[in-house]
């Protein structure tokens, strides 16, 4: 492997490559992961519900232990995330009695998370997903109805930012979401993100999350995203990087490996996707990809179960694909 070269030292003019990491690549895939990678997220361990379960107890130590590992190899880390309307415990939004939380009671609760938890890894952390995912798919909706939004009305998103500036003041924070270079979707993006910037909210950037195939989205439509959110003038960072193998209709689930096919095509749409990120590295402040290689991926069995995927550069046994090759050899 000593003639692999290493993924980020390739990048090093460009941006940052990151990954995503779990308790599972954390334990087996350490050595792997230092080499090739200069950023990391946690997966799922520094989410609500796995740092803050009950009201009045946190739980750090996996977080903690991948501070730990990034401290020892230098690696960046992104915080991932602090607002969203997923893996966020039911306690959250209600009361005692089960009933919804009051406004007032929620704005607390948001606040003590944001300063426990941003408080806790101030300085250590070079970009917060301060809000996730908080724009409807749907095209006649603007905003996720999410119990954040309801309770709180749509200043959840602008506060969760302020309180995130207070606490610690040099990451830069960030607005995550997919779909992102849908042109619907990316219109209220843009939206939401110039009315924040425009009330003067401390928002520094925005997360393309890419979760990518090997036919979605068109390069046009990722260029104008692109374009869009940058003339805002704020960061962009792609931030959970994957290419599924199969399309958004197919459904099949009798692959046991890739084919021919998907390998070549694959390695041509990371070829065009780098090709174009890397004509934007002004404004891509860094590149992660959500997970380390084919052999620990969200996408295998979700959205279809019982499917395997192999959306990475690197094989399930670490070894570099097409893709990787591809993303190497540029001029
Ligand atoms: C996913 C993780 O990869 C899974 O392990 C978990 O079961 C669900 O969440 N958008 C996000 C990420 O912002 O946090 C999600 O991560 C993928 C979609």
């Amino acid at each position: 492997t000593t003639t692999i070269p290493s993924l980020h030292s390739v990048y090093k003019d460009y941006f940052p490559i990151g990954a995503a990491v779990n308790s599972f690549t954390l334990r087996s895939e350490k050595e792997f992961i230092a080499k090739h990678f200069n950023s990391i997220t946690a997966e799922n361990e520094m989410k609500f519900e796995s740092l803050h379960p009950k009201e009045n107890e946190f739980t750090f130590e996996k977080a903690d232990e991948m501070f730990s590992f990034a401290d020892e190899n230098h690696l960046k880390v992104r915080g991932h995330t602090l607002i969203w309307h997923n893996q966020t415990p039911n306690w959250v939004f209600e009361d005692e009695k089960g009933d919804s939380v009051s406004k007032e009671r929620l704005l607390s609760r948001m606040e003590n998370h944001i300063s426990t938890v941003a408080g806790r890894y101030k300085g250590r952390i070079y970009s917060w997903d301060v809000v996730n995912e908080a724009i409807s798919d749907h095209d006649d909706e603007y905003l996720r109805k999410s119990k954040w939004l309801e309770i709180l009305g749509e200043d959840f998103i602008s506060k969760a930012f302020e309180l995130a500036n207070k606490v610690d003041p040099e990451a830069a924070l960030f607005y995550n979401d997919y779909n992102e270079s849908n042109p619907e979707k990316r219109e209220k993006i843009y939206r939401l993100v110039k009315s924040l910037v425009d009330k003067g909210t401390p928002i520094h950037g925005v997360g393309l999350q890419a979760h990518w195939n090997l036919y979605q989205p068109n390069l046009d439509d990722i260029r104008t995203a692109i374009e869009r959110y940058a003339s805002l003038g704020l960061q962009l960072q792609i931030t959970e990087l994957d290419v599924s193998a199969f399309g958004w209709d197919d459904k099949r689930t009798d692959l046991k490996e890739p084919t021919r096919e998907i390998l070549e095509l694959q390695a041509e749409r990371y070829d065009q996707f780098f090709d174009l990120l890397r004509e934007y590295r002004e404004v891509i402040t860094s590149v992660t990809f959500w997970g380390v290689n084919d052999k620990y991926t969200w996408l295998s069995d979700f959205p279809v179960k019982g499917r395997v995927n192999w959306p990475f550069v690197f094989d399930k046994n670490q070894e570099p694909k097409e893709s990787f090759w591809k993303l190497i050899n540029f001029k």
